[in-house]
């Protein structure tokens, strides 16, 4: 059994981690906290777990050791903390932005602040599974990427590997409120937020920053960029990645290129259907599950690979992702707790 607790529950990547957890059968949740609701129930703040758990939210400065210990705090929040939170657990999967990027400097630039612990950061290991697997294995340190970028990454992987693709790559990602977290702002305000279809940030996305560290060891000539729109979806995201093959590229190859990268993937599926209503991948079937399903068409007549990400942000995209690390750190299966296969309908 591991020992967990998690610091910072009663937000939104909190929130899945502990329904995540509640149901994993080698983990025991010993403390899990929130300044504004310490003392009460957490099912006051996540309502689906009433009868599932009768864990109470503790402050932070109650947090006792623990083997791993999870933080789902703000970025740019963990690090004021982890030299005394890596006192209290062998091992820590941080969500937060903090460790993602290996180099101060570029942390520095994309987040606009100094780095508080940069001592740290070249003991994480960055958290995309089926790019890091043997290092997550052996390390006691994991840094959960940003949503954005984990269904990017994935997208491209393969394709930038086999070198089937040349010159910029363009990431339109259609992004769900949950990705903002629990605390309201005037965006996030209902009359403001519904319905709407807002060119969030159509430029400067930082996660762009996770896809060129990850992906630029495969290719000395990337050229990645994201344009982000807020859309009308509480949980999801969807990227249509706009490509440009290499001369001669065929559909073959790339289907080769996916296969021989994630054919034994139990998180990855590939989606490109004949027919039928879901052709390709959509978030609103994968709410609640650990996948990330991509799909590709070739436009031979404007010589474009597209490619289509989805994921549910707040699973594959953060706390689902951050349990499979967990479960390859302790050797276990790296579907315990992660086989729910989804709805349908939804
Ligand atoms: N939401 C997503 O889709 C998503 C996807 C990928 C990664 N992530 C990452 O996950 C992390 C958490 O995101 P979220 O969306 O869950 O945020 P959130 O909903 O705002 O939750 C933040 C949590 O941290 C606690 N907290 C906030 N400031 C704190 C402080 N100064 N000291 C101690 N506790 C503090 C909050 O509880 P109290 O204020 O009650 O203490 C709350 O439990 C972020 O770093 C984000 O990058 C999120």
């Amino acid at each position: 059994m591991i020992n967990t607790s998690i610091f910072g529950a009663s937000g939104y990547a909190g929130g899945e981690l502990l329904r995540i957890l509640t149901g994993h059968p080698k983990v025991k949740i010993q403390q899990v906290t929130s300044r504004q609701f310490a003392g009460l129930p957490v099912s006051l703040v996540n309502p689906n777990l009433r009868k599932k758990t009768d864990l109470v939210f503790s402050h932070p400065d109650q947090l006792k050791k623990c083997d791993l210990l999870f933080i789902a705090l703000p970025n740019g929040e963990s690090m004021k903390y982890m030299n005394k939170l890596k006192t209290l657990a062998k091992k820590v999967i941080d969500l937060g932005a903090d460790y993602r990027l290996r180099e101060q400097v570029t942390f520095e630039n994309w987040y606009k602040q100094k780095h508080l612990n940069p001592e740290m950061l070249k003991k994480f290991v960055y958290g995309v599974v089926e790019l890091h697997r043997d290092e997550i294995k052996k390390s006691s340190y994991v840094a959960g990427p940003g949503c954005e970028a984990t269904v990017s990454i994935l997208s491209l992987y393969p394709l930038v590997k086999h070198n089937l693709i040349e010159g910029k790559i363009i990431i339109d990602a259609k992004m769900s409120s949950s990705q903002a977290g629990l605390k309201p702002s005037l965006s996030s305000h209902h009359p403001e937020r519904s319905g709407v279809v807002r060119s969030y940030m159509p430029s400067g996305h930082r996660h762009t920053a996770e896809i060129i560290q990850e992906l630029s060891p495969f290719s000395d000539k990337l050229d990645v960029a994201i344009s982000a729109t807020a859309i009308d979806m509480v949980r999801g995201l969807l990227v249509t990645i706009h490509t440009i093959p290499k001369n001669g590229v065929t559909e073959k190859e790339v289907w080769k290129a996916y296969r021989a990268e994630y054919g034994n993937e139990p998180f990855i599926r590939i989606v490109k259907e004949r027919q039928g209503l879901y052709r390709f991948p959509e978030p609103k079937i994968l709410q609640g599950t650990n996948f990330c399903d991509i799909g590709f068409e070739m436009d031979t007549v404007s010589k474009r690979l597209v490619i289509i990400g989805a994921i549910d942000n707040l699973v594959k995209g953060t706390a689902g992702q951050a349990v499979q690390a967990m479960n390859l750190m302790y050797g276990y299966p790296e579907e315990t707790g992660l086989e729910f296969p989804g709805l349908h309908p939804i």
